[in-house]
């Protein structure tokens, strides 16, 4: 007799997979009367959990793996810095997947993170979708933690900072700082951490002045660079979705042998270390990124490991960091040997 399957309980309940999933490990997450729903449907088609699964979960190698969007963005080594510090100290490893924006490649790594049976999964998923994704590697019983986004479910834990507030310290301080044209450069919008930090932006800004929007497909230096040719002329300060894209507006101004920030001012965001360190140190917005990468892995081997766990939401906050790029130095630029 075929046996029945968790994705036709969910089904029969009207409810997500993953909701299936805790009322079987996590009953007491689930709404009463949600609970009794799915409880109706498993008797009513017989189903009977998989137990090797879970056996095979206790048999799990002791990998996470981290899922990021572009593994040369150096916003994202900070981040697997932290989660390797964590998993290290419980006696786990990393396994490093570059999804590289691609959503055709990041199911490929899942469906293999999953045959690898890994202890877990970290990711930053390409675009605001990720539930349909990652609903059935958490039924399967692979725990899955949100990083630099928040989960829109109880299905998982998620670790993110908020971005709206992110883009609003930067509008805040361009528009303090004098400016009444500003540019905002980012994209694709598609991805919510760079919608969020527009959204911040324009309300700092609006009614105080005038915002232009480049979108860029990419959220890389040579992003910036192209963008940073239909700036000129357009606006006094520029707020870029990170640092990469501020970096490559900065080469193009200096390439161009345009000064920052007397003729464009430019804000970045992650506080990478290469913002301190560029040739007219970048103002920025912090992202905690080490303590994003700790804080999701022990979330995630706290629920390998925790039959009670209770699935959290955990936000931090950003921070601007005001430097060169954005503040009028006082007298003649400083000489700078080429
Ligand atoms: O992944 C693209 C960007 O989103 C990173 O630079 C970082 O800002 C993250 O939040």
């Amino acid at each position: 007799m075929p046996t029945t399957s968790i994705k036709e309980v969910a089904q029969r309940a009207g409810v997500s997979l993953g909701t299936v999933s805790n009322v079987l490990n996590r009953p007491d997450m689930v709404a009463p009367a949600t609970r009794q729903k799915v409880l109706d449907a498993i008797a009513a088609l017989g189903y009977v959990r998989n137990d090797s699964a879970r056996q095979l979960r206790a048999g799990r190698s002791r990998t996470i793996a981290v899922v990021v969007l572009d593994v040369a963005n150096p916003f994202f080594t900070d981040v697997i810095r932290g989660a390797e510090e964590a998993a290290e100290a419980r006696g786990a490893m990393v396994m490093v997947c570059d999804s590289g924006s691609d959503a055709a490649r990041e199911r490929r790594y899942l469906e293999r993170l999953e045959e690898q049976r890994v202890q877990g999964v970290l990711i930053t998923p390409i675009d605001e979708g990720p539930a349909s994704r990652l609903d059935g590697l958490v039924a399967r019983g692979t725990p899955v933690v949100l990083v630099d986004r928040v989960s829109g479910t109880r299905d998982w834990c998620s670790v993110s900072v908020d971005d709206v507030l992110g883009g609003r310290l930067a509008g805040e301080h361009l528009v303090a700082t004098g400016h009444r044209r500003v540019a905002y450069v980012g994209g694709p919008a598609s991805i919510p951490q760079v919608a969020d930090r527009l959204a911040g932006f324009t309300t700092a800004v609006e009614g105080r002045a005038q915002l232009t929007v480049v979108t860029t497909s990419h959220l890389t230096v040579a992003a910036g660079r192209a963008a940073a040719a239909t700036l000129v002329g357009t606006a006094s300060a520029v707020f870029c979705a990170n640092d990469l894209l501020a970096l490559g507006v900065l080469q193009e101004m200096t390439l161009r042998g345009l000064r920052v920030p007397e003729d464009l001012a430019i804000v970045g965001y992650d506080d990478i270390e290469f913002a301190a360190a560029a040739a007219v140190p970048l103002s920025s917005v912090r992202q905690p990124r080490e303590l994003l990468g700790r804080t999701a892995a022990e979330l995630l081997l706290a629920e390998t490991t925790d039959d009670a766990h209770e699935h959290r939401q955990v936000v931090f906050q950003p921070e601007l960091v005001v430097r060169e790029s954005t503040t009028r130095r006082s007298g003649p630029p400083p000489h700078r040997p080429r």
